[in-house]
């Protein structure tokens, strides 16, 4: 079922920034790489720091706490110590609006 809401404007999320947003009671993490926006959930999987304060490299975040990686396309571990992916969510640009599938 497609759940599209959204989340901010274009211009609340610069190119190389990370921001979170509190949608439906879930933390919901934009990272806009180099123009493009993709959403994960803003916890880290390996002891539940929050993403949102890490680093963009390339494609993938990195957390602040132990510098575990993830490709924010997939969600998928990229780097250790995590395990587990994280969740990743559809995005799409709607009349200058971010807009995510939270399913
Ligand atoms: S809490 Fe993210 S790498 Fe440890």
């Amino acid at each position: 079922m497609s759940g599209y809401v959204t989340i901010a404007k274009v211009g609340d999320v610069k190119p190389g920034q990370i921001k979170t947003f509190t949608v439906q009671g879930k933390r919901v993490l934009i990272a806009n790489q180099e123009g493009t926006c993709f959403a994960t959930q803003d916890l880290c999987t390996h002891d539940g720091g929050p993403l949102a304060d890490g680093e963009l490299v390339d494609s993938e975040i990195e957390c602040p706490r132990h510098g575990g990686r993830f490709d924010l396309r997939t969600g998928a571990v990229t780097a250790l110590p995590p395990m587990f992916p994280i969740k990743t969510y559809p995005v799409r640009i709607q009349d200058e609006e971010i807009q995510v599938d939270l399913g």
